[in-house]
């Protein structure tokens, strides 16, 4: 029966961690999958999470099935640390949100709401490079991708030329002579993924303005809240700044990485609506969209999360936390830079290395040199170069520095 199916190529992201549990090697690094690492490279339950689940455990809470959309308090409250206590259409009652399967998940239900209902256009266009599920994710969903141009691979940073002398975004979704009107936008809102690369606060302004000039929709992603500047409040500018120039958005949350609930697939979906009446309205079409996919979400993660959010001695050591782990990658950031230029006086220029933000480093790195690190050194990354910060610690550091160097020395 299934003669006819093809075998399928691994996942670039989640294949890297396949081949490198196959590794046996006792210096073996994985440095693939976005996941936090504590400094002897374990993966690490954060303590605000523990508190949070002794509290749950304590409260004997049943197993029953949640309502479509989730808990209520939950998305209350990642709205709420999305948007700011004092968002307009928070307190306006004019945000739809609901739960969804981590981040992931509520870009998939963002894509099928918008393939169904966004009146103007059927494209999105994404950054390029972007993260490697968004493609398949909004293809699946009934949207049609398109990229823009964002990483300039000779400077090793944001593309000036794009954002600035070609006027931004716009710019090259206005010289694609068939990109229709009113296309949809995704924007990574923190912590760009694979790049590390985000725009200022000033270019971000920038590109408000010319979002709203041609009349683009902006469909932010923020898998990483927390894990650019160490401030949740800080790192959710880009999405406040937009509402507070009276865009509508679309926003994706996910608690994977500033919880440390990856397993868990806790994270949230919402639209900014004009009112409380069309919030209701667009509320009942998510859980239609919602409710033949997977009936419902689950319960643990929500309630670890809500807990967190909604207790302020919790929610105070949880910033720190964020900011705790924040501050580990960027010490190795310094560090591996030091070693790369110091000490093995790399071929190159690495200071990226120490410029880029959030989880990940874009090293600039070739195919063929990250063939060559897990051939010959059993260190394991994405065939983009992109390197996972939080894999490196103390213990690997130097190992990991000395195989580059090597690498790229040939
Ligand atoms: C990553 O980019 O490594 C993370 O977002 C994890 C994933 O699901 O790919």
């Amino acid at each position: 029966t299934w003669s006819n199916v093809p075998a399928g190529p691994p996942d670039p992201i989640l294949g890297v961690t396949e081949a490198f549990k196959a590794d046996k090697d006792p210096r073996k690094i994985n440095l693939g999958v976005g996941a936090y690492r504590d400094g002897d490279g374990k993966p690490y339950v954060l303590n605000s999470v523990k508190k949070a689940e002794d509290f749950l455990r304590a409260s004997n809470p049943d197993k029953e099935y949640l309502p479509i959309t989730g808990l209520p308090e939950f998305t209350k409250n990642a709205t709420k640390l999305a948007y700011g206590a004092d968002s307009t259409p928070l307190n306006a009652n004019a945000i739809a949100a609901t739960q969804s399967i981590s981040g992931t998940g509520a870009l998939r239900i963002g894509g099928a709401f918008l393939a169904r209902f966004y009146p103007h256009s059927k494209v999105i266009y994404l950054p390029v490079p972007s993260w490697g599920n968004h493609t398949p994710i909004f293809r699946d969903s009934g949207l049609e991708v398109r990229g823009y141009r964002y990483f300039d691979k000779k400077t090793v940073g944001l593309d000036f030329e794009a954002f600035f002398r070609g006027r931004g975004i716009a710019y090259y979704i206005v010289v694609d002579q068939n990109a229709p009107e009113r296309s949809i936008v995704l924007l990574h809102a923190c912590a760009h993924n694979p790049t590390g690369v985000d725009p200022t606060p000033a270019q971000w302004k920038e590109i408000s303005n010319i979002v709203k000039e041609k009349k683009l929709f902006p469909f932010f992603d923020m898998a990483y809240q927390g894990f650019a500047s160490g401030s949740t409040d800080r790192d959710a500018l880009a999405v406040r700044l937009f509402v507070s120039e009276g865009h509508q958005v679309a926003l994706s949350q996910s608690f994977a990485k500033n919880m440390g609930l990856y397993g868990e697939r806790a994270g949230a979906f919402s639209l900014t609506t004009a009112d409380a009446e069309e919030k209701a309205r667009v509320e009942s079409q998510l859980k239609i969209v919602i409710r033949p996919m997977y009936s419902n979400p689950p319960l643990h993660g929500a309630r670890i999360a809500n807990t967190i959010l909604s207790r302020p001695e919790l929610y105070g050591e949880w910033e720190a936390e964020v900011k705790g782990m924040a501050d580990r990658i960027i010490s190795m950031r310094e560090r591996l830079y030091n070693e790369l230029a110091n000490t093995h006086k790399t071929p190159g220029e690495w200071g990226h290395i120490k410029s880029q933000i959030g989880m990940f480093s874009f090293t600039g790195l070739t195919a063929a040199q990250t063939k060559a690190l897990a051939e010959r050194a059993y260190i394991y990354m994405t065939a983009d170069g992109r390197i996972s910060m939080a894999g490196l610690n103390g213990k690997n550091i130097d190992y990991f520095a000395e195989s580059v160097s090597r690498a790229v020395k040939g």
